[in-house]
């Protein structure tokens, strides 16, 4: 079924150094440059890369307005079709393409590592623009996101503790965190910190090792949605809430970093209709992005910048205080938080009414 064209701005042009499909998608400018990663995956087609990239520019707009930053949503895309071999050599010249690519909007798109890239491949794009963020420090840039990312999802996890359970404090609670990675990793460690029962699960077997020696619980992937617990939180893939993983889910808290977790919109209906709260991924996940923002763009000193990350807490309060007084979903009630603050033009708080 085709939908209408939401879209600002699509770019896509095969790279003349790698021959590959590269593809920059604007979803919004409306509250000032759009910001995205730069995801380098396979695809079964590069129409598929395509369709990752207009579902993620849109993602941002929304991610970026409830967090209450001037920037809008974007996302670029080296889509790398079945069959196509990435050496390392063109995976570098694909690199040099897009930074050429970017380059081109002047500053209207920026971007940062996003899954298949990191922060030494923002060096090679910085080479073309300035507006490639997450260097390494020795760059200028803040390097890997996952820490100021976790720091978010701490503060979403607290705020949705105290909202479910009457206490922000997670000592003595179960918590399941799928995705023992770079932000999984960072959350755990929070959490048991503060006195959480914490367990872990992770597709890579090599990650069990290091859950134990850490303390940590170890629960299989398949397992992990459905062993009880006080609070899920999804830290790997997208797509692990649906029709199939929702009644089997224990916990009566969800609140975690992965993208996309909702297979389609209609699952946040059925989470609350079993009376889970669900805090939506993309304010739970802005940690990072507010973090480099603050940092790299607008200047802030760590502290102020890590000041702004806690405000996720006080965003999250908000959306499921709206969601339980006006009986809508938590994704709702974020959706309304964002719209409101794109037909304001920006500036203003997004809580605000
Ligand atoms: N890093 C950031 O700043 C950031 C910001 C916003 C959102 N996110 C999202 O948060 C999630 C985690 O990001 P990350 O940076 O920690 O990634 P990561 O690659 O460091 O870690 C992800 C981990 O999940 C594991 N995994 C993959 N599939 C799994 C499955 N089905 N079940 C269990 N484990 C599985 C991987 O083996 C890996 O260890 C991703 O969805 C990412 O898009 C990350």
């Amino acid at each position: 079924m085709s939908q209408a064209f939401a879209h600002e701005e699509v770019v896509v042009r095969r790279g003349r150094r790698s021959g590959l499909p590269l593809i920059v998608a604007i979803h919004s400018r409306t509250l000032g440059p759009a910001v995205g990663g730069c995801r380098l995956r396979r695809y079964d087609t590069w129409q598929d890369g395509l369709a990752d990239a207009l579902r993620l520019s849109e993602a941002m707009t929304y991610k970026a307005a409830v967090a209450g930053l001037d920037f809008g949503g974007g996302k670029s895309v080296i889509a790398l079709e079945k069959g196509t071999e990435l050496t390392a050599e063109r995976r570098q010249l694909a690199l040099e393409d897009l930074g050429e690519l970017i380059a081109s909007f002047d500053g209207s798109y920026r971007t940062g590592p996003d899954i298949g890239t990191g922060p030494q491949d923002m060096v090679v794009l910085k080479r073309f623009s300035p507006y490639a963020y997450c260097t390494p420090e020795e760059h200028g840039g803040t390097g890997n996101s996952g820490v100021p990312t976790a720091t978010g999802v701490l503060a979403a996890l607290r705020a949705g503790a105290r909202h479910v359970f009457g206490d922000a404090s997670c000592a003595g609670r179960t918590v399941v965190i799928s995705g023992f990675g770079s932000v999984g990793g960072g959350v755990a460690a929070g959490l048991a910190a503060e006195g959480a029962h914490v367990v872990v699960s992770d597709v890579d077997h090599s990650r069990k090792d290091a859950a134990l020696e850490r303390g940590y619980g170890w629960v299989e992937p398949e397992e992990a949605l459905s062993v009880p617990a006080d609070i899920l939180v999804p830290a790997a893939v997208g797509g692990v809430l649906n029709g199939e993983t929702v009644p089997r889910l224990t916990a009566p808290l969800v609140v975690g970093p992965a993208n996309n977790q909702l297979s389609d919109e209609s699952v946040a209906d059925a989470l609350a209709e079993r009376g889970i709260v669900w805090v939506p991924d993309y304010v739970a996940s802005a940690g990072g992005i507010v973090y480099v923002l603050s940092r790299e763009s607008e200047h802030y000193d760590h502290e102020a910048a890590h000041k702004r990350v806690l405000g996720i807490g006080d965003t999250v309060s908000q959306v499921l205080d709206v969601a339980r007084s006006t009986g809508v979903t938590p994704l709702r009630a974020a959706r309304q938080m964002a719209e409101r603050r794109l037909a304001s033009g920006g500036g203003g708080d997004a809580t605000a009414s």
